[in-house]
């Protein structure tokens, strides 16, 4: 089989504008530093708590909800291999819509577990009947979705949760640029689970610590199921402080979202197809329909941004949204390139 291709990583140091996987232009808040500083040397020498309970009563706190609600793991995806070796048996399917991010298939394909892969509705809303005529066990949405930075109302996801009887995750990894979220449908469906990550909304990818939510009989299912100390020490007290400090992070937000309203409108101007997006990226169509070309002249200006080479995506890129001097350099970069294809 063929395993999940990451973004590129250049060595650190190497001078990139890096807008390639996603990550947050802003570094972490102050007091996530402030935490890691005072990690005593006794934390370090012995095991952490398997639970990561600092970080679930810190969150729980911030969330509205109670800890045994919550389970953390080593980033995002770690929660999403949880579920996927706790709610699916080899045989069973796993319904996902398409395109969407990659490591579903992946996951499914370890467990020895089928894919129905369900088109997305042509303007990118939920597609319900699809995914109940696959008759699956269970159904992973990314919200908003990843590549394409679309969002689907929390009601459409409730109106599948209650049609559907198997288990319903919501990829929330990018809700912090959306304007709602699937939390409030927690108490009320059993079968939704709801995973979240540092990596983006907090700027700790290289942290490594995201968290699932849901109803207490179900985390106790998945704890079953994770590695005994899946959450390093370190990780779960700098989680636990960023968590706490909203009010840095939704300033960031706020900088980003207004970010990524001006880099569409500028690519729009330029004649690119953008979505309308509501995560920290955009999905853009190249003029010419040549996404290769595009990735690659950029690439050769020292711009990352990631290119999909599968149907229905070989004529964009996706770009993450950066701080404004680095949204200026990828504009500037698509404007010599459509130069150079002018002169040409
Ligand atoms: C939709 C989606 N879910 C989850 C993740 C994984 O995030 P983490 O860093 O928490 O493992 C990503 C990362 O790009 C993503 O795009």
């Amino acid at each position: 089989m063929d395993g999940y291709t990451p973004g590129e990583q250049p060595g650190i140091g190497e001078r990139v504008v890096k807008l390639n996987t996603n990550e947050n232009p802003f570094p972490p808040s102050p007091m996530v530093l402030r935490a890691i500083k005072e990690v005593e040397p006794e934390m370090l020498r012995r095991y952490p708590n398997p639970n990561a309970d600092v970080f679930r009563t810190a969150a729980a706190k911030v969330l509205g909800i109670t800890p045994d609600m919550i389970i953390a793991g080593n980033g995002s995806d770690d929660i999403l291999t949880i579920a996927t070796r706790t709610f699916l048996s080899p045989g069973d399917l796993l319904a996902y819509p398409d395109p969407t991010y990659s490591l579903y298939s992946v996951l499914a394909r370890l467990q020895d577990a089928k894919v129905a892969e369900v088109s997305w509705e042509r303007d990118y809303s939920l597609p319900i009947d699809g995914f109940l005529a696959a008759k699956p066990q269970a159904i992973y949405i990314a919200n908003p979705n990843a590549p394409t930075g679309t969002f689907v109302s929390p009601l459409k996801i409730a109106e599948l949760a209650k049609a559907f009887k198997g288990l319903v995750l919501v990829d929330e990894a990018y809700v912090d640029f959306a304007d709602d979220s699937c939390l409030a449908l927690v108490k009320q469906h059993e079968n939704l689970v709801i995973s979240r990550t540092f990596s983006k909304a907090y700027s700790l990818a290289g942290l490594r610590i995201g968290y699932g939510i849901a109803q207490p009989k179900v985390i106790a299912e998945m704890m079953k199921v994770k590695d005994s100390y899946n959450v390093d020490a370190i990780a779960m007290c700098a989680a636990a402080a960023a968590i706490q400090d909203q009010e840095y992070a939704r300033e960031k937000w706020e900088q980003i979202k207004n970010e990524r309203e001006r880099v569409t409108s500028e690519l729009t101007q330029l004649g690119w197809d953008v979505l309308p997006s509501r995560a920290n990226f955009i999905l853009a169509g190249a003029p010419d329909g040549r996404g290769r070309e595009a990735y690659l002249g950029l690439k050769a200006q020292g711009i990352l941004v990631r290119y999909f080479d599968r149907p229905g995506l070989t004529d964009k890129i996706r770009i993450t949204i950066g701080q404004s001097q680095e949204n200026n350099a990828l504009l500037g970069g698509i404007r010599r390139i459509s130069a150079t294809e002018k002169a040409a």
